[in-house]
C-alpha cells in the first residue's frame, strides 16, 4: 500500500498469511461476500458466525453492529467485519454536498470535517465509508454530479487527498476510505445514470485517473469500480481497467469492492452469459468483495473446483482483504466513545464549510451585504425553511434537528419586521395561490430574500434531469416576486448547476449554494448580513442553456473557435441567407458560446487587482522548479478572501492539450488596500501529460494565466528546452497535489 510504514505492512501481511493458511474454502469465500441489512437479523448473525460474510453495509445501530462484530469474533478464526456505510458528506451533521465542498476550495477545512465525521461514524462501530466520490463530471444533467468535486481533475485530486487523509486520520477513530467509482462514471452518456461511457486512454489518464491516484497517495486502501461500462466493459468485470490500469499502472494493491449487485448486472450489460460467468469475470478482474449480488457465494466454490487457477486467485484476493482489515486496525479490540462531545465541533466545521461553499454570482450596486437589519424583510421561497432539503443527497443518517434553515437563522438575526411565505409548497410545486401571497409580502418589504432551487431528491444517484431549469412554478414565482420587490436577493440551493439567466436578470444579487448541509441557515444569513464575506468559487461551469452541455473550461481546442462579435445568431440570419453566412465557427446558433459563469468564478464583497506576474525557472528534470509570483491587492473597502488561481496552457503538443488546466490555487485574506505576493512552486510533473502510453513533457512554450477564475487574462510565458526537461521517466504519477 502506498506510503505505508513497511513494518506495519509486514505485520499485516504476516497476520493475513497466518489466517489464510487456516481457512477453509467456505471461509475464504465468506470474506468476499458483503451483505446489506439494516439490522443484525438472526440469519445475518448466524452467517457471520459461520464465516460466510466478511463485510456488511447499512447496519448503523451501534448495538446491532456490536452483535455482528461479536458473532465475527466468535467465528472459528475470529476475523473482524468491515462495516460499511455511505458517509459521503457527513453523518448526523451534514457538511455541504461534495460539489459544495469543492466550491470552498479549502482542502484543509474539508480534511478537518472528514476527521470529525469519521470519528462520529466510527463511534457507532462503522469502520468503512464508500467515499470520496471522485467522478469528474462535465454534465450537470447527471444527478451524481452532486456527489463529486466538479469538472476539474486537479481540484478533484486536491479534494481527494484531503478527504482520504481526513477520514483516515487516526486508526481508532477513522473510517477506511473507498474512492469511487473507478473510472469515468461521470462521463455517462447524456448525463444519464448507469449509462455507458466511451473514453479514450488519453482522457482516462489525464482527467479521470488523477483523482484516484491522489487518493491512493493519501493512503486509500479500497476502491469501488463504476457501474457503467467503459469502452464496452462494465467496471466490475473490466480487466483492462482494474488490472492493467488500476493495479499495474496506478500501483493500487488494496481491496476492490464491487458496487451494489454490479456483478449480477454483467449479464444484463451483455458481457456474461449468466451469474456463474459473471462471478468468473469478477475474479478475473480482481474484484475482491461482491457487494450484494451473492454471486461469489453461489459460484466461487464451483469455479474453484473446475479450475485450480481460481483457487490461486481466491487466495490472493482473501490475502489482500485480510491485510487491509489488519492495516485498518480491526484485529485489535475496538475503542468506543460517545458521539455527544463532537456535535458542536461538527456543526461549527459544517457551518464554516457551508459559508465558504456559497458562491456570490451577482451583486448589483452593492446590494449585499444588507446593511440595515432594522428594516422590513420578506423571506420567500419553497426552500427557505427546509431543514432536510438543504442537506442534499446521501443524508439518510442526518439529524434534521441540528439543521437550521435560512428562515430560522434570519429570524434569529433580523431586528426589523420579517414576513415570510413559501410561495410554493415545494420546489416542484405549481401555483396554489401562494405566488400572489408571496408577491404581496415582497411588495411590503424593503428587502426580499427569495430561496429557490431543487429539493434534495432531484439530484444524487439515479436522479438525472434532461433540463436544468428551476423546477415547478419557480420561474413564475421569481417573476411575480421580482415585479413586486424593491430589492431582490435570490439564493439558490441545488444539487447541480442550473440555468440561472432569469434569476440573474431579475435579481439584484444571486447567491448560489450547492446544498450546504446542516449549517445552511447560519452560513447564508451571516453572508447576507455581512457578518461573513462570500468566498466560494464555482467547481463547475454554469451553462446558459442545457444545450451547451457538456461545457467546461478545460475543453480541447477547436480549429475554428468562435470570435467575439463575429458570430451571428439565429434571429439575425437573413431569410434565404447563403450556407456560409454564419462564418463557420464552433458555436450554437441560439446561445452565446460563453458560459453564464465560468469555472472558478465567485464574487466577494470587495474587488481584487492582480499585477506584477513573473515566472522563473531553475534546475533541470526532476529538480526543475518553476516559480510563479503575482501581486494581489484588495482594492475595495472591505476585507475579503480571494482564491488566486493558476492555469497552464501548453499551446503546441503532439496531442492537442486543453485550452487551460488548473495547476494551483491559494486562498488569501486581504484587508482593504492590503497587497500580498503570492507564490506558486511547480515541478516537471505539473507540466506532464499522458498520450495514452506514458507521461511526458515536451520542450517548447508554456503559458501561465493567473487570476480570479478560469478566464483570467493576466499571463506570462516560459520556454523550456530539452536539457531543462531532461530525459528521466516521469513514472506512473503526474501532478503533485
Ligand atoms: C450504489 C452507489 O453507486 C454507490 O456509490 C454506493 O456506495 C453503494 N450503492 C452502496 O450504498
Amino acid at each position: 500500500m502506498k506510503g505505508l510504514d513497511p513494518d506495519r505492512h509486514h505485520a499485516a501481511d504476516a497476520w493475513a498469511q497466518d489466517v489464510l493458511a487456516k481457512m477453509t474454502l467456505s471461509e475464504k469465500i465468506g470474506q468476499l461476500n458483503q451483505v446489506s441489512e439494516d439490522s443484525a437479523s438472526a440469519a445475518l448473525v448466524e452467517a457471520v458466525a459461520a464465516g460466510r460474510v466478511g463485510s456488511v453495509l447499512n447496519v448503523v445501530d451501534p448495538t446491532e453492529i456490536d452483535a455482528l462484530q461479536a458473532a465475527a469474533g466468535e467465528s472459528r478464526l475470529g476475523i473482524p467485519l468491515l462495516v460499511g456505510r455511505d458517509v459521503v458528506h457527513g453523518f448526523e451533521v451534514m457538511a455541504p454536498i461534495p460539489l459544495g465542498l469543492a466550491a470552498t476550495w479549502n482542502p484543509a477545512k474539508v480534511e478537518e470535517f472528514c476527521t470529525l465525521t469519521a470519528a462520529a461514524a466510527r463511534s457507532r462501530g462503522i469502520n468503512w465509508t464508500f467515499a470520496p466520490m471522485l467522478d469528474v463530471c462535465r454534465d450537470p444533467r447527471w444527478g451524481r454530479i452532486a456527489e463529486g468535486f466538479g469538472e476539474d481533475a486537479w481540484l478533484t485530486s486536491v479534494m481527494a487527498g484531503a478527504f482520504v487523509r481526513g477520514l483516515q486520520a487516526s486508526p481508532e477513530e477513522s473510517l477506511l476510505a473507498c474512492p469511487k467509482h473507478f473510472a469515468g462514471y461521470g462521463a455517462s452518456e447524456s448525463g444519464l445514470d448507469y449509462n455507458r461511457t466511451y473514453i479514450s486512454d488519453i482522457e482516462l489518464f489525464n482527467v479521470y485517473f488523477p483523482p484516484f491516484a491522489a487518493a491512493f497517495d493519501a493512503g486509500a486502501m479500497t476502491v469501488m469500480p463504476s457501474f457503467s461500462d467503459v469502452n464496452g466493459q462494465p467496471g466490475a468485470g473490466n480487466q483492462r481497467l482494474l488490472k492493467t490500469f488500476l493495479r499495474d499502472q496506478l500501483g493500487f494493491s488494496g481491496v476492490i469492492v464491487s458496487d451494489w449487485a454490479a456483478l449480477a448486472e454483467l449479464p444484463i450489460h451483455g458481457v456474461a452469459e449468466d451469474g456463474k460467468e459473471a462471478a468468473q469475470l469478477g475474479l478475473n478482474a480482481g474484484v475482491h468483495i461482491d457487494m450484494m449480488s451473492g454471486l461469489y457465494e453461489r459460484f466461487v466454490a464451483e469455479l474453484v473446483d473446475e479450475d485450480p487457477e481460481n483457487l490461486a486467485q481466491l487466495d490472493a484476493l482473501v490475502l489482500e482483504i485480510l491485510t487491509v482489515k489488519h492495516l485498518a486496525g480491526l484485529h485489535e479490540p475496538q475503542k468506543k466513545k460517545s458521539m455527544e462531545p463532537a456535535i458542536d465541533a461538527l456543526l461549527h466545521s459544517a457551518t464554516e464549510l457551508a459559508s465558504e461553499s456559497c458562491v456570490l454570482l451577482t451583486n448589483e450596486g452593492g446590494t449585499l451585504p444588507i446593511m440595515n437589519r432594522s428594516d422590513s424583510l420578506a423571506v420567500i421561497g419553497p426552500l427557505a425553511d427546509q431543514r432536510e432539503e438543504q442537506l442534499g443527497t446521501w443524508s439518510f443518517d442526518a439529524d434534521p434537528e441540528v439543521s437550521v434553515s435560512i428562515l430560522e437563522a434570519l429570524k434569529a438575526r433580523w431586528q426589523g419586521s420579517l414576513m415570510d411565505s413559501a410561495g410554493l409548497s415545494h420546489s416542484r410545486g405549481v401555483d396554489e395561490g401562494g405566488i400572489q401571497e408571496a408577491a404581496g409580502i415582497a411588495a411590503k418589504a424593503a428587502q426580499t430574500v427569495l430561496v429557490l432551487g431543487e429539493e434534495a431528491i432531484l439530484s444524487g444517484e439515479a436522479h438525472c434531469r434532461s433540463r436544468l431549469d428551476l423546477p415547478g412554478d419557480q420561474i413564475r414565482l421569481l417573476n411575480a416576486v421580482a415585479d413586486a420587490a424593491e430589492k431582490l436577493i435570490v439564493v439558490i440551493l441545488a444539487g447541480r448547476p442550473l440555468e440561472l439567466a432569469d434569476a440573474v436578470d431579475h435579481a439584484d444579487a444571486v447567491l448560489f449554494c450547492f446544498h450546504p448541509g446542516s449549517g445552511t441557515g447560519p452560513a447564508v444569513a451571516d453572508l447576507l448580513l455581512g457578518d461573513s464575506g462570500p468566498s466560494g468559487r464555482l467547481p463547475v461551469t454554469l451553462p446558459r442553456s442545457v444545450g451547451q452541455v457538456p461545457i467546461y473550461y478545460g475543453r480541447g481546442h477547436t480549429g475554428r473557435p468562435p470570435l467575439q462579435g463575429e458570430v451571428q445568431f439565429l434571429d439575425d440570419i437573413p431569410i434565404g441567407a447563403k450556407q456560409y453566412s454564419t462564418g463557420n465557427t464552433a458555436y450554437h446558433l441560439d446561445v452565446d458560446p460563453s458560459p453564464l459563469f465560468p469555472f472558478g468564478f465567485g464574487k466577494s464583497y470587495t474587488e481584487f487587482h492582480y499585477d506584477q506576474l513573473a515566472v522563473s525557472v531553475a534546475g533541470t528534470g526532476q529538480t526543475l522548479t518553476i516559480s510563479i509570483e503575482v501581486s494581489v491587492t484588495n482594492i475595495g473597502d472591505r476585507s475579503g478572501i480571494e482564491t488566486v488561481q493558476l492555469y497552464l496552457r501548453d499551446p503546441v503538443a503532439r496531442v492537442a492539450r486543453p485550452v487551460r488546466e488548473l495547476k494551483a490555487f491559494e486562498k488569501v485574506m486581504l484587508a482593504p488596500e492590503e497587497s500580498r505576493r503570492v507564490e506558486f512552486k511547480l515541478g516537471i510533473k505539473d507540466l506532464a501529460y499522458h498520450d495514452g502510453r506514458s507521461w511526458f513533457v515536451e520542450p517548447g512554450r508554456f503559458e501561465w494565466f493567473v487570476g480570479s477564475d478560469s478566464t483570467a487574462r493576466l499571463s506570462c510565458r516560459m520556454d523550456l528546452d530539452a536539457s531543462q526537461i531532461g530525459d528521466e521517466p516521469l513514472g506512473d504519477q503526474t501532478n503533485s497535489y
